[in-house]
């Protein structure tokens, strides 16, 4: 692994994805054993994390990690799919790694999506981060167009937990997880960038070519706020995992 200088923010070259889903799984184990098993993890969907999640499974059947004391904070969910649709993102989370370790189900938090006043359901799902005490270590992946979480072009930095509009962008790239673009819904729930902030250390993983030109404009470019990636700049611990293809327009 190799440090890209003058990047805005840490941004480090890795040989393989493998290799940076192990230093992620270790800084996660060495946490855990630091925090007795009380580890808050906001944790991301999508193609970034799949293996980190198979790691730590891997790490789970070995006894190498104990996650029943872990709690789970979710970036993001779509609005309006029924329950236990495939592509919902709590299906997600099921399958690669809730239902193949101990977190326990009380523990598991996921953006409310359904509630009849969903502002207040919003803010009250804040309010549950901050009684955990915070996000100690918070996972993303960053969209074709610079979004994290479901943070579009021009969120503010300061924004909180919040319903969404999904940039077309967005439901193209995501069109993949469903039988058709039509079917990706037009709305989510995601975690604010400034609750994103908030974590105490932020982990990015950004891997292949569809990555490379809005990595080009943000780690090469000027700080231009309406990328919602560019907001890692303002971040004390923050620190961004790429490959050789994800990195190939960096010059
Ligand atoms: C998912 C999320 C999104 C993804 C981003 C990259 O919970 O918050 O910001 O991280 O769209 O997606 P992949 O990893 O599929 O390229």
């Amino acid at each position: 692994m190799q440090r890209i200088p003058d990047t805005p923010f840490p941004t480090f070259l890795v040989e393989t994805q493998e290799s940076a889903n192990a230093l992620l799984a270790d800084e996660i184990t060495a946490l855990l054993k630091e925090r007795s098993g009380r580890l808050v993890l906001g944790l991301a969907t999508g193609s970034s994390p799949i293996g980190l999640y198979a790691e730590l499974v891997r790490r789970f059947e070995e006894d190498r990690v104990d996650l029943s004391l872990v709690q789970t904070f979710n970036l993001d969910e779509y609005r309006s799919l029924p329950a236990g649709h495939p592509a919902s993102y709590r299906t997600f989370m099921m399958e690669h790694l809730f239902s193949k370790t101990t977190v326990g189900p009380r523990h598991i938090h996921l953006p409310p999506t359904e509630a009849e006043d969903l502002d207040a359901a919003c803010a009250a799902w804040e309010e549950t981060i901050r009684a955990a005490g915070g996000i100690d270590w918070q996972l993303l992946g960053v969209g074709r167009n610079g979004h994290i979480g479901f943070n579009e072009p021009g969120s503010p930095f300061d924004s909180r937990t919040r319903r969404v509009e999904l940039a077309e962008s967005t439901r193209a790239a995501n069109a993949r997880f469903f039988d058709s673009q039509d079917e990706v819904p037009m709305e989510a729930v995601t975690m604010g960038i400034g609750t994103i902030l908030d974590a105490r250390r932020l982990r990015v993983l950004a891997f292949g070519e569809t990555k490379a030109e809005v990595l080009a404009t943000v780690l090469r470019g000027e700080d231009d706020s309406s990328i919602p990636l560019n907001a890692l700049r303002g971040h004390p611990d923050a620190a961004l995992y790429i490959d050789a293809a994800a990195a190939a327009r960096l010059g």
